[in-house]
């Protein structure tokens, strides 16, 4: 076998077993290879094994010391893009206003949006770039990217556009999503929106090419089942794959919508109960979970304990925003999650990586070939600090994740 690069010193290699995410207790093995090594070609992985098995020819080879390496983390929710900040808002929260009183008073995502629709599309992409150098650097080398602070369709646009100029100039994988986050503040402009987004923009999107999927954030106070099922189905019919933003806060029918209609993933979850479980473990569609929303708004973590347990196939997110999550690591998404979602490390391992590519989409080579190192797939991988890979949920503050391979390259961060 020939190989470009060949990767030795590896003193454990982890990475999840099995291809598809559908029952979460199948997907929850990780297999650990002790002093192994790996090998590269055409930016896809050609062999990993035991070191002494290797006895092919490659043109060249790194040392990596006796660390651990890992897949490269998937991280599949976030609003990476945005311009103003919400520090009046933690404020607020801080001293005991409420996240949705403060959206429902016209603050909170309505202060983003008025900051973000007005500032041009290489201000936003300018803006945006930092953070996704700190979650590649964090681990994540696919990254999904969601507009929604746009509003005005136009300025949805102007959004998507800079995720597009983003990913061309980013070593990270970035995923485009159409985000249809508040409905008017006027009620009676509410079904007007509703049908220029699905005869309108979401086509142009898909035309465009500008995303890849559709999410539509199901609440009280933004959009109902009904309104968000009409979006959603004008996204089935344009091509593009759905996912909604649901069960956040209050429970007002998205969970039962995104199953039914087949949605990649449900993300947020915090106000499921018990009965949803089983429905979620039945479906093909992946749970989301986001312990950094938990953690910076003090509220309930989504039960990814209980989950797991029902069979559901469990993914984490940052869910990078200003207003509820401004975490800016995919590692520590994941090290959160054992904390305060009750995943095992080999389950959290799982969630940031094969679960999190399924939950950006479940056909395409570009999607599917992530998130676990074997032969045949892509090689984005992490050489950790440490020698033994539980390193990466473990630490908290430091930066467990040395290195960062993006299609077999070493990428500077
Ligand atoms: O995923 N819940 C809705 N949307 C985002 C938050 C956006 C914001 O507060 O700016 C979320 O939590
Ligand atoms: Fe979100």
């Amino acid at each position: 076998m020939k190989a470009d690069l060949l990767v030795t010193g590896i003193s454990q290699l982890a990475t999840a077993q099995g291809a598809g995410p559908k029952r979460g207790a199948a997907m929850r093995a990780v297999r650990v290879t002790e002093h192994a090594a790996l090998a590269v070609a055409d930016g896809m992985v050609v062999w990993a094994d035991r070191e002494e098995a290797w006895t092919g020819e490659a043109a060249a080879a790194i040392d990596v010391g006796n660390r651990a390496v890992v897949p490269g983390l998937v991280d599949p929710h976030t609003h990476a893009v945005w311009a103003g900040d919400r520090l009046a808002d933690f404020e607020a929260r801080t001293s005991g206003v409420g996240y949705e009183a403060i959206l429902a008073a016209g603050g909170g995502i309505w202060s983003t949006i008025r900051a973000t629709a007005a500032c041009p599309e290489d201000d936003l992409a300018a803006l945006a770039r930092p953070r996704i150098e700190a979650l590649l650097r964090s681990g994540a080398t696919t990254i999904e990217v969601k507009s929604g602070y746009g509003f005005v369709p136009g300025a949805e646009l102007t959004m998507l556009r800079a995720i597009r100029s983003l990913g061309a100039s980013t070593a990270a994988r970035i995923v485009p999503t159409l985000l249809i986050h508040v409905p008017p503040r006027v009620a009676s402009d509410r079904a007007a929106y509703v049908s220029h987004v699905c005869a309108s923009l979401i086509p142009r999107v898909a035309q465009e090419e500008l995303a890849a999927a559709v999410d539509v954030f199901v609440e009280k106070e933004a959009w109902s089942a009904e309104e968000a099922e009409a979006m959603l189905a004008a996204a089935h019919n344009n091509g593009l794959a759905i996912k909604l933003h649901t069960e956040q806060f209050q429970r007002v029918g998205g969970l039962e919508l995104g199953l039914r209609l087949g949605a990649l993933s449900v993300d947020h979850l915090e106000a499921c109960v018990p009965e949803q479980f089983a429905a979620i473990a039945q479906s093909s569609t992946v749970a989301t979970i986001l312990p950094g929303v938990s953690l910076h708004l003090g509220l309930p973590p989504a039960a990814g304990r209980a989950m797991i347990d029902a069979g559901a196939a469990v993914a984490v997110g940052t869910d990078l925003n200003p207003g509820s999550s401004p975490l800016f690591s995919a590692a520590l998404a994941l090290a959160l999650a054992v904390r305060l979602n009750g995943l095992t490390a080999q389950e959290a391992l799982v969630a940031g990586t094969v679960n999190a590519a399924c939950a950006l989409g479940r056909t395409g080579r570009e999607v599917t070939s992530r998130g676990r190192l074997e032969a045949g797939l892509a090689a984005d991988f992490l050489v950790l600090e440490g020698s033994d890979w539980r390193d990466l949920v473990y630490t908290l503050g430091a930066n467990p994740v040395r290195d960062v391979f993006v299609r077999g390259q070493r990428i500077a961060v």
